[in-house]
């Protein structure tokens, strides 16, 4: 057996089409499962990567509602849209399918009636949620009520997105139309199940046994827990308009569940392929040595990892993903991400406001990438990203040896001498890389492998620091062709190994030193063995800028959108809680010192905005603290205010003044920063316990 599977085949979430692409969606999905792809494709690996928009269920009947239109005009503005962005965006399917496809209502009812007709479905009449004005029944989206596991008021039909419970619309309680806000009755009607219940062994063995050491934590840990709350057959049909029609007789006016459809979806936008490539698609999802790897956010992982994996293994010729690898959520600027509320970046928005920044932003969201909890997008994140890592570093470094190389040889390679420790330990150090890289990459850790490419770009500025041939070249000419010829293999390298991260600046990069193109499976490798991609005597190309600074005023516009959309949300946009910490012993809090102070003394830091110098009467001494609250509060308002101080902190200098201690704030939805005030009773040194 070789050591990788024969062929993978990725999946990505399919799109609801009820909205475009914002960058929620990118850092959850489809920018790792595009470096993901990427990488595998440079290593010379048979992928096939998947995707499409997922049209139909209750999400796009709201919106066809919502707007007085029908539900295909939705699906086709938005499928459009969002294939678009996703193409100039650089994320590099070979397949962006829909499941309104005739492919997909054919493999979906097909899929369907094979399980029919193996008796894999219980067929039940229940009472199900009916709202009596609008005359249908409410299923999903189309009711929410109050989660029975947590308590959450807007818990969905099918699903509390609070606590990711996935659940039936008649376990809400107190639960409401969303269509007329009434209260539904109950009233019957036959549905089919596939009795979940079934399949808890083999979901037990497959996945608590089999993956406990190679899934993600938060994705195991999420099923465990399911599977031990207990699995209840599930309705896989509906009573609804708009989805592929249940293909059995006697199911008139009845659709498939939209989660029975859409992961089925995978497999149709693979059929639909290798129809193209005139390939065969069965082996990529039927041979025991294909890789399934699916790509989703972490409201997914119920389907993923338990009903599609059940319905596969109902009809019993499929394989099953070898991993999910799950992320947490974006939020933006401290609130959730809400499509509905208009809170969030949109990439075809991105696309037309950065212009030829796509590889900013695939670097921004990977290098802040959610993949073990819920983070934060910020623009001045971003544009520090920007600045101070892709033009500082990696930029600065391309452009250094590009401009010498030009300056010093005509742009021609030049011939080394003899290599001194120095040089062979930098080649050394850099053809390490790919290992390294792969390593991380194939673990599913982003974060991890940018990181380590970024080390690739600081290598070489550190080798450059070094080694100064700027002010070497008058004194010895021949040192410099070394050095040159060093450094310009590790821009070289930078070349093919930022390719799964940064395509179009790979691309650039590449273009600039007058490599040809990459081709699949023949450059990973030869990084790691120096003067294999740039010989002596070859021609590099002019320099260009591969990054470029983004100014305050770009930054600014972006969020002064976002404060237009806050003032224009009646309801507000909802603040992303922040999660708990890890848990930390008695003896870890008991080592907090807090106490009640009163602030005597105030004035602004000079040459700092942010900063007011303190004086604070502990009841212990009078000292000096430096708070962040500048911007909040004037010097005079907050003289003689009673305030909680933690006192233990160890000293740090601000701006060369020694703050003792630090005072307690909370920060509110719009930002404004609190004071925890004791009561004005409390004596100064009291502490809190
Ligand atoms: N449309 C779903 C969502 O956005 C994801 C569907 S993934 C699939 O949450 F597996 F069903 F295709
Ligand atoms: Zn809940």
């Amino acid at each position: 057996m070789s050591e990788y599977p024969k062929r993978y085949t990725v999946t990505s979430a399919l799109p609801y089409t009820n909205g475009p692409i914002h960058i929620g969606h990118l850092a959850g999905v489809y920018v790792p499962s595009d470096i993901y792809v990427r990488y595998l494709r440079l290593r010379g690996r048979d992928v096939a990567f998947v995707c499409g928009s997922d049209e139909h269920g209750v999400a796009i009947s709201m919106k066809a509602r919502k707007e007085g239109v029908s539900p295909q005009e939705i699906i086709d503005r938005y499928h459009g849209m969002i294939k678009k962005s996703f193409e100039e965006f650089g994320i590099s399917f070979d397949n962006y399918s829909r499941t309104s496809a005739r492919v997909h209502h054919e493999t979906a009812s097909g899929f369907f009636r094979e399980l029919y007709d193996d008796n894999k479905f219980i067929e039940e009449v229940t009472e199900q949620l009916y709202d009596e004005e609008a005359g249908q029944f409410l299923a999903d989206r189309f009711v929410v009520g109050t989660c029975p596991k947590c308590g959450n008021e807007e818990a969905y039909g099918d699903q509390c997105e609070s606590c990711g419970s996935s659940l039936n619309a008649t376990d809400l309680i107190n639960p409401k139309s969303t269509i007329t806000g009434t209260a539904p009755v109950l009233k019957e009607t036959r549905h089919w199940f596939l009795p979940l219940d079934q399949y808890d062994s083999f979901l037990r063995e497959w996945i608590l046994e089999g993956h406990k050491n190679d899934w993600k934590p938060n994705v195991y840990g999420q099923v465990k827990s399911w599977l031990d709350d207990g699995l209840k057959p599930r309705a896989v049909t509906r009573d609804l308009d708009w989805g592929i029609p249940v293909p059995v007789e006697g199911a008139e006016g009845k659709v498939l569940y939209v989660w029975f459809d859409a992961p089925i979806g995978y497999i149709s936008s693979t059929k639909e392929w290798a129809e193209r490539e005139g390939k065969d698609w069965e082996p990529y999802w039927k041979d025991k040595d294909t890789k399934l790897v699916h790509f989703i956010g972490k409201d997914n992982i119920v389907f993923h990892c338990v009903i599609f994996p059940a319905m596969l293994k109902a009809q019993g010729s499929y394989i099953l993903p070898d991993n999910v690898p799950a992320n947490e959520f974006l939020n933006l600027e401290g609130n959730k991400l809400s499509t509905s509320k208009n809170w969030a970046v949109w990439l075809h928005e991105y696309l037309e406001d950065f212009p030829g920044k796509q590889d900013v932003l695939r670097y921004a969201l990977t290098a802040n990438a959610p993949e073990t909890k819920d983070n934060d997008f910020t623009w001045k994140d971003f544009q520090a990203r920007n600045n101070n890592e892709l033009v500082a570093i990696f930029g600065n470094f391309v452009n250094r040896v590009v401009v010498l190389t030009n300056k010093y040889y005509d742009g021609v390679v030049p011939n080394p001498g003899t290599f001194t420790d120095y040089d062979r330990e930098t080649l050394e150090a850099l053809s390490k890389y790919p290992e390294i890289i792969a390593s991380s990459t194939e673990r599913y850790r982003f974060r991890e492998a940018l990181g380590e490419l970024m080390n690739v770009a600081r290598l070489g500025n550190k080798y450059l620091a070094d080694e100064e041939p700027w002010k070497l070249v008058k004194e010895n000419p021949e040192r410099v062709q070394t050095v040159m010829y060093v450094a310009l293999q590790i821009a070289a390298a930078l070349g093919v190994l930022s390719e799964p991260f940064l395509p179009f600046t790979a691309d650039k990069l590449r273009n600039m030193l007058a490599l040809p193109k990459l081709e699949n499976g023949v450059a990973w490798e030869t990084v790691a063995t120096a003067d294999e991609q740039l010989t002596a005597g070859h021609h590099i190309g002019k320099g260009e800028l591969l990054f470029s600074k983004i100014e305050d005023a770009e930054i600014e516009r972006q969020l002064e959108r976002l404060e237009k959309t806050k003032s224009d949300n009646k309801s507000d946009v909802q603040k992303a809680v922040i999660p708990q910490k890890e848990t930390i012993s008695y003896d870890d809090f008991a080592k907090l010192d807090m106490r009640v102070g009163t602030i005597v003394e105030a004035e602004k830091m000079k040459k700092a905005d942010k900063l007011l110098v303190l004086k604070v009467d502990t009841g212990l001494d009078v000292r000096t603290i430096v708070s962040g609250i500048a911007q909040s509060f004037s010097p005079e308002e907050i003289i003689g205010k009673k305030v909680t101080v933690l006192v233990n902190l160890a000293p740090r200098k601000l701006r060369g003044v020694e703050s003792q201690g630090m005072i307690l704030m909370t920060q509110q939805a719009d930002g404004k920063l609190v004071f925890l005030n004791p009561d004005e009773t409390v004596e100064n040194g009291e502490s809190i316990s």
